[in-house]
C-alpha cells in the first residue's frame, strides 16, 4: 500500500530557526579532552583544538553549541576554567566521577564555537550555586570593561566581550541525580530571581528555564506549570530532554520513538499555553529541546552500577557506536523537531564528539563520522526555510509501546528564496519497501535534484575505527520521479530519505 502526502505552501507549520540544529559540548568523558581539544595531536591548532574535528563539526552544520553541561554544570565553578592554564585547579566532577583538569574553559569554548561557525549557549550552575555567580559569569563574559570582572577577562586575553546571548538557567533540576536537585517551587523561584537579575545587566539576554528531564518523570507537566508560574514573564524558553533506545529487542517501538517525542513537545506546548492563559499573557514561551538523541542509557546505567567511576581524567564514557537502525530513528527525531518548528526554536543534539555523538575520535588518531552524522548534516543543510504541513496517510503497523503507528514519518521544508522543497522521510518498515506519492500544489519545482538514502542490507552496520566509512548515504535508484505535479518514489525498508525538488 502507498503512503500519500500533500505539499502546499498555503499550509505551513512555520519558519525553521537555525538554532534547531544546535549541539552540546559537556565536560563528560572524552567530549572535550581528546574530542574537541587535544594539544599535541598532529591536527591540533595553536590553541589545542583538533582541526580534523572542527572540519567535521562545520560539515555537520551545527549552530548553537550548549556548554559546559549537562549534569556537570551543577558542580562547576566557571572561574576554574579562566586565566592561565597552569594556574587552573584540578577538581572532582561529581556528576561523572571524573577528575576535571580545567585545561579547557570559557575562552577555549568561545574559540571553539567561533571556529566551528556556531553560537554560544551557556549554562549557569543553579545546582550548587546561585544568582550571584550567574551574574559574575555574565559580567565577566559580556561586560565591555571598566569593572573588576570585565577587566579580569581582558587581562586573560579577551579584549572584546564574548557577547553570549543565550543562557540556560541550570540543568535538569527536576532530576534526583542532579547535584543540588530542587523541587519545582524551589527551582521556579531561583530561576525567576536569576533571570530577573541577569536582565538587570542586559534586558536582551535569552533565557531557558529547565523543564523536565523527560516526559517519563513523575513530576512531568506539574513541574513545567509550577516553574513557569514563577518565571513566565522572565524567560523565553523551557527546556526538554529526551533519549531513546531499543529495549528488550522491541525494534518496532524503537522505530516509533518520534511518537513519544512529538507527544512530549505537544504536551509541553499545552502546559506553557495553559500557564500563559492563566496569567492572561499574550507572550508565548518557546521550546528549547536542548538534549535529544539515541542513547543506550540502560547499558550505561548497568555499567555504572558495576563500576561507579574511579575519578579518572577524561575516561571513555557513553561512547555509543550507532547503527543504521539508530540513524533511521535519529532521522525520525529530526523530522519530529522540524514538524514543530513553530515552537521548537532551539534544539541541541546531545552531544557533539565521542559522548553519544555523531563524531568519534581516537586520542592521537583519526576522527570519523558515525551513521547519525549524515541525517543531521543533511537536515541542517536542506532543512532551512519554511516547514510545510505534512499529514501522511497510508499504511500503519502495530507497536507494543505506541499502538498503531504510520510506516511513513515525514516533513518537508521549502527554501523561500529559491522555492526548492526538500522532503525528509523515514520508512519504519523493517522488511517492506514503502511506495510514496506526494501531490504538489502551488509549488514551482520541476525536477528531482537528488534522492539520498541511508539504509543497508545489514541494519546493524556501523562506522568504526577499523572501517570508518562502512556506512554512507547512497543515491536512490531510478524510481524517483516528478511528473504532472506528483512526486512518486519507493522508500527502501528501514531507511532515512532526503528528496530534493528544484
Ligand atoms: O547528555 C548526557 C547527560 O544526560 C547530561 O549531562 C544530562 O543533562 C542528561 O541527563
Amino acid at each position: 500500500r502507498t503512503a500519500r502526502i500533500t505539499l502546499d505552501p498555503a499550509f505551513a507549520v512555520g519558519d525553521v530557526n537555525p538554532r534547531l540544529f544546535g549541539s552540546f559540548v559537556e565536560h563528560l568523558g572524552r567530549c572535550v579532552y581528546t574530542g574537541v581539544y587535544e594539544p599535541g595531536h598532529p591536527a591540533a591548532d595553536e590553541a589545542g583544538l583538533r582541526t580534523d574535528v572542527l572540519e567535521l563539526v562545520r560539515e555537520l552544520g551545527v549552530t548553537a553549541i550548549r556548554y559546559p553541561g549537562g549534569n556537570f554544570v551543577s558542580g562547576y565553578k566557571w572561574e576554574d576554567g579562566t586565566g592561565p592554564a597552569e594556574d587552573r585547579p584540578r577538581r572532582l566532577d561529581l556528576a561523572w566521577r571524573s577528575t576535571e583538569t580545567n585545561r579547557f574553559g570559557l575562552a577555549e569554548y568561545i574559540d571553539f564555537v567561533a571556529k566551528a561557525g556556531g553560537e554560544p549557549m551557556m549554562a549557569v550552575n543553579l545546582g550548587t550555586r546561585g544568582v550571584a555567580e550567574a551574574l559574575e559569569l555574565q559580567e565577566y563574559a559580556n561586560h565591555p570593561g571598566g569593572t573588576e570582572l570585565s577587566e579580569r577577562r581582558i587581562a586573560h586575553g579577551a579584549k572584546d566581550p564574548y557577547g553570549i546571548r543565550l543562557w540556560c538557567l541550570g540543568n535538569e533540576m527536576d532530576g534526583p541525580w542532579q547535584t543540588g536537585h530542587k523541587t519545582a517551587e524551589e527551582y521556579g523561584r531561583l530561576a525567576a530571581e536569576t533571570a530577573r537579575a541577569m536582565r538587570q545587566i542586559d534586558p536582551d539576554v535569552e533565557l531557558v528555564a529547565c523543564g523536565s528531564s523527560g516526559q517519563y518523570m513523575p513530576t512531568f507537566a506539574a513541574w513545567e506549570a509550577t516553574v513557569l508560574a514563577e518565571c513566565y514573564d522572565l524567560v523565553d524558553h523551557i527546556s526538554l530532554h529526551a533519549y531513546y533506545e531499543e529495549k528488550d529487542g522491541d525494534r518496532g517501538s524503537f522505530l516509533a520513538s518520534a511518537v513519544d517525542m512529538e507527544s512530549f513537545i505537544e504536551n509541553v506546548i499545552a502546559t506553557c499555553d495553559h500557564v500563559g492563559a492563566r496569567l492572561k499573557s499574550k507572550k508565548r514561551i518557546n521550546l528549547s529541546f536542548d538534549e535529544w538523541n539515541v542513547w543506550y542509557l540502560s547499558r550505561f546505567q548497568e555499567e555504572a552500577e558495576r563500576n561507579p567511576g574511579t575519578w579518572e581524567e577524561a575516561p571513555r564514557l557513553l561512547e555509543d557506536n550507532y547503527s543504521v537502525t539508530d540513524a533511521v530513528v535519529f532521522g525520525s527525531l529530526l523530522i519530529a523537531l522540524l514538524r514543530h518548528a513553530d515552537r521548537v526554536t532551539v534544539a541541541c543534539l546531545a552531544q557533539l564528539v565521542n559522548v553519544i555523538a555523531p563524531i568519534l575520535t581516537e586520542p592521537g588518531g583519526p576522527a570519523w563520522r558515525q551513521t547519525t552524522f549524515f541525517p543531521f548534516a543533511q537536515a541542517s543543510r536542506y532543512g532551512r526555510g519554511r516547514v510545510l504541513t505534512v499529514n501522511p496517510a497510508g499504511p500503519v503497523y502495530e507497536t507494543a509501546r505506541y499502538g498503531e503507528v504510520p510506516l511513513l514519518h515525514a516533513t518537508a521544508v521549502q527554501d523561500e528564496e529559491t522555492g526548492a522543497v526538500t522532503v525528509f522521510a523515514v520508512n519504519r518498515s523493517q522488511t517492506e519497501p514503502l511506495p510514496l506519492e506526494a501531490a504538489l500544489h502551488g509549488l514551482s519545482v520541476g525536477r528531482v535534484a537528488e534522492h539520498s538514502v541511508l539504509a543497508d542490507a545489514d541494519p546493524e552496520a556501523r562506522n568504526t575505527l577499523a572501517e570508518p566509512e562502512r556506512v554512507t548515504p547512497h543515491a536512490a535508484g531510478e524510481g524517483t520521479e516528478l511528473a504532472d505535479g506528483v512526486l512518486r518514489t519507493v522508500l527502501e525498508p528501514l531507511s532515512w530519505n532526503v528528496i530534493r525538488l528544484v
